[in-house]
């Protein structure tokens, strides 16, 4: 895959990638006198339909922030209710994504989930495999940080002596990927929070003030729309830039 630092990928009016942190679940419930954990169910949902539009759009890959490494230290009762929520849409859910010839992916540490969750990805990332419609991709238990260490010990462990971006890319967690052209992040905050900390470096930025679980169609729509307006130039200069059909 190209990477952004060296050549100008291959970009077009419809993001190929889009990265998303899926951020308010709580504010929102909170805002309708509910426990934050409704917000997540109602969550789950946005993205099920997010993920319909994307594939309908004509984006090839959507990666999701459902889980940060961070969020271990939520309490107990929140942390336990969304691993049964993750569970569950592992197990009614990717039957409906296979049959619409969707690829589900996971990201993220997954060793200190329970094997039924470990289970469930595995089962899930084997039936979907062969597809080729969007690529979704979940990324739970994970940290930027945690991709790029992970990625630079595994590359070491098979006899790298020295790192470089050729060596380090198979190693990392979207390593197959091209990187993402829009990241959007719902809920008000300006901040990455610890996601996709290599793969964003030329991407894209959209911060919204709708909650997650408003997030519509309609709002996805404006993101894709304010992406369509940047003029992205990798460092180079506007008259150094290939026009749309240079690049086709
Ligand atoms: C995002 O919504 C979902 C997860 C982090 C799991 P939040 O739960 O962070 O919702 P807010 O930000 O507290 O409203
Ligand atoms: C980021 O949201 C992680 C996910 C959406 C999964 P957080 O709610 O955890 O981020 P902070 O704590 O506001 O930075
Ligand atoms: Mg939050």
């Amino acid at each position: 895959m190209t990477s952004s630092t060296q050549t100008i990928p291959k970009h077009n009016e419809v993001p190929r990638h889009l990265a998303v942190i899926m951020d308010g679940n709580g504010r929102w419930a909170k805002k309708r006198m509910m426990p934050r954990v409704f917000g997540h169910k109602k969550g789950l949902e946005t993205l099920e339909r997010l993920t319909i539009a994307c594939a309908r759009m004509g984006v090839e890959y959507l990666t999701v922030f459902a889980f940060s490494t961070e969020n271990w230290r939520r309490p107990a009762d929140e942390v336990g209710f969304l691993m049964n929520l993750f569970l569950q849409s592992l197990q009614r859910h990717v039957q409906r994504l296979h049959e619409n010839g969707l690829r589900l992916k996971v990201i993220g540490e997954r060793t200190r989930f329970s094997p039924p969750i470990i289970n469930g990805i595995e089962a899930a990332e084997r039936l979907t495999a062969a597809n080729t419609g969007l690529t979704l991709t979940i990324a739970a238990d994970y940290g930027g940080r945690w991709d790029i260490l992970q990625a630079a010990n595994q590359a070491l462990s098979q006899g790298a002596s020295r790192l470089d971006e050729e060596t380090l890319r198979p190693y990392l967690s979207l390593g197959d990927a091209p990187e993402p052209d829009l990241f959007i992040r719902t809920g008000g905050e300006t901040r990455i929070s610890n996601f996709l900390l290599w793969q964003l470096a030329y991407t894209e930025l959209y911060f919204t003030d709708t909650l997650w679980p408003d997030f519509d169609d309609k709002a996805l729509a404006l993101a894709v729309q304010s992406y369509r307006q940047r003029e992205r130039r990798f460092g180079r200069t506007t008259e150094q830039l290939p026009t749309a059909q240079q690049r086709d």
